[in-house]
C-alpha cells in the first residue's frame, strides 16, 4: 500500500530545478516556476513535477488531493543557522538594549549567552524539550521544515550532551526536522573567566570525543570574536572536531572582523556566518575555499545596527549565498525566515528570487541535505509550502504577514491555517 498525494492547483509551483549542487551568480535569479503546476508525492517524496496534464495520468484512484487554491507552492524553508534549545528569555536586556545598552556591555556585565547559560542548565531535558517543541510551532507556521539546531546553552559536557538529546528528540518526534551543531565554545562559561584556554581544553578533550562518540552532532562552531574565542582557539575546536569526523561552521566577523572568515577558509568549513565585518579579500578567500556564506540579517536588525554584510559583493563573487535567521534569545528573536526575505531585499538588496534560492537549495547545501531537501525534484523529500499569495515575490514584500497556508513535511500535512 502506498501512500500518494497529489497537489493540484498551484498558482505558482517554485521548483528550484536545476542542477545538483549550490546555486552562485545568476543562477540564483532562476526559480524554474511551473505556472499553474501539480506535484505527485509518494511515500513522502517528489515523484513528479510538471503540469497538470503531465501528473494527471499517474495518479490512482486512492489518491489524497490537496488544492492548493491557485496559491504559491514552494519547499519548505531550510533555516541553516539557529539556536532554538534555550530556557527563559531575555526581554530585560531587550529592554536595555532600547535603551541604548549594547550587546556587547550587557556580555561583558554577566548577561547575553552567559544568562542564558544559567537558565538552560537549571532546566532539565524534559522541560527545555517542552520549551522547544513550542517554538517549534513558531518555525512552522511561517514555512520553516528544516532547522540547523546548535548546542552552546550548556557549556559543561553534561549540559551540553543535555543539550543535543533534546535536538535528538524533537528531530524524531517533532513535526519538522533539525540539523544538529554542537558548539561548546560559544562563551566562555562563568566557572572559566579569566581561563579560556582551559575552557577551550575542556571542549576539545572532554566534549567533543563525548559529542562524537554518541552521534550526537553532524557540525561543529565556534564563536570566533574579540572578547570571546580568538582565532587560534577556533582553529583547535574546529580542527578536533573535523579529526572526529563532524563538517565545520564558524560564527565570523559578526561583531569586529576578527579573522573568523579567513579561519573559514583556512579550514575549508562548510560555512562562515554572519560576516557582517567580511572585507573584500576575505569574501574571495571564502569563494577560493568553496565555503558558503550564512548571512543573518535578523540580527543586525534586531541588534539595530546598520552593518549588514555584503551580499552583493559575494553574490558578484560566485558565493553560494545562504540566508538563515539565527533564531537566538538573544541578538535575533525571530524565527521567521519570511521575515529574513524581507530584510534581504530591504538591506541586503538581493532579489526575491535571490533570496528564496538562498533560503532553501542553498541552505540545504551547506547542511549537506542538498540531495535530499531544497527543491520540489523527483526524488527530494516533499517539504513544501502553500504560501497565500499570488506571486512569490509577495514573500518578501508583504513583511510581517504569515504567508504559511499549509505545510507539509515529508508529504504529510504538519501546519494548516
Ligand atoms: O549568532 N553570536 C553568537 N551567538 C548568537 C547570539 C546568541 C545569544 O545572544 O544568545 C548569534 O548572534
Ligand atoms: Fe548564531
Amino acid at each position: 500500500m502506498t501512500d500518494t498525494l497529489v497537489v493540484v492547483n498551484c498558482g505558482q509551483l517554485v521548483t528550484l530545478a536545476g542542477p545538483r549542487r549550490p546555486r552562485v551568480g545568476a543562477e540564483m535569479r532562476e526559480l524554474a516556476i511551473v505556472e499553474g503546476g501539480a506535484m505527485l508525492v509518494r511515500d513522502g517524496l517528489v515523484e513528479k513535477v510538471g503540469r497538470l496534464e503531465e501528473v494527471e495520468p499517474l495518479l490512482g484512484a486512492d489518491c489524497e488531493v490537496f488544492d492548493a487554491g491557485g496559491r504559491v507552492v514552494a519547499p519548505g524553508f531550510v533555516d541553516a543557522h539557529a539556536h532554538p534549545v534555550f530556557a527563559g528569555q531575555r526581554a530585560d536586556e531587550f529592554e536595555k538594549r532600547a535603551a541604548g545598552v549594547s550587546y556587547q556591555e550587557i556580555a561583558a556585565a554577566g548577561g547575553g549567552i552567559r544568562s542564558t547559560v544559567r537558565r538552560t542548565r537549571a532546566a532539565d531535558e524534559e522541560e527545555l524539550f517542552e520549551v522547544a517543541r513550542r517554538r517549534e510551532a513558531w518555525f512552522l507556521r511561517t514555512g520553516t521544515t528544516t532547522v540547523e539546531a546548535k548546542s552552546g546553552y550548556g557549556l559543561s559536557v553534561e549540559d551540553e550532551l543535555k543539550m543535543l538529546r533534546v535536538v535528538r528528540r524533537l528531530n524524531s518526534e517533532g513535526r519538522i526536522k533539525y540539523v544538529p551543531t554542537f558548539l561548546g565554545a560559544h562563551e566562555v562559561p562563568d566557572e572559566y573567566r579569566g581561563r579560556r584556554e582551559e575552557y577551550v581544553a575542556l571542549v576539545v578533550e572532554e566534549m567533543l570525543p563525548r559529542v562524537a562518540s554518541e552521534g550526537l552532532a553532524e557540525f561543529c562552531d565556534v564563536f570566533c570574536e574579540e572578547r570571546v574565542f580568538t582565532v587560534e582557539d577556533s582553529r583547535r575546536v574546529l580542527e578536533a572536531a573535523r579529526a572526529h569526523g563532524l563538517s565545520l561552521r564558524v560564527h565570523a566577523d559578526q561583531l569586529t572582523r576578527g579573522g573568523g572568515a579567513l579561519l573559514a577558509a583556512e579550514l575549508r568549513a562548510k560555512t562562515a556566518d554572519h560576516l557582517e565585518h567580511t572585507d573584500a579579500a576575505s569574501i574571495a578567500a571564502l569563494k577560493a575555499a568553496g565555503v558558503q556564506p550564512v548571512l543573518l540579517p535578523g540580527s543586525v536588525y534586531a541588534l539595530g545596527s546598520a552593518r549588514y554584510p555584503a551580499a552583493r559583493a559575494m553574490i558578484d563573487e560566485g558565493l553560494a549565498v545562504v540566508l538563515a535567521t539565527d533564531f537566538n534569545p538573544g541578538s535575533s528573536p525571530t524565527p521567521s525566515m519570511t521575515m529574513v526575505l524581507s530584510l534581504a531585499s530591504t538591506h541586503l538588496k538581493m532579489t526575491p528570487a535571490e533570496g528564496l534560492t538562498a533560503a532553501t537549495v542553498n541552505a540545504a547545501y551547506s547542511l549537506n541535505r542538498g540531495d535530499e531537501l531544497g527543491t520540489l525534484e523527483r526524488g527530494k523529500r516533499a517539504d513544501f509550502v502553500a504560501h497565500d499569495c499570488e506571486d512569490y515575490r509577495e514573500l518578501a514584500y508583504f513583511f510581517g504577514v504569515e504567508h504559511a497556508h499549509a505545510v507539509f513535511v515529508g508529504g504529510r500535512l504538519a501546519f494548516a491555517r
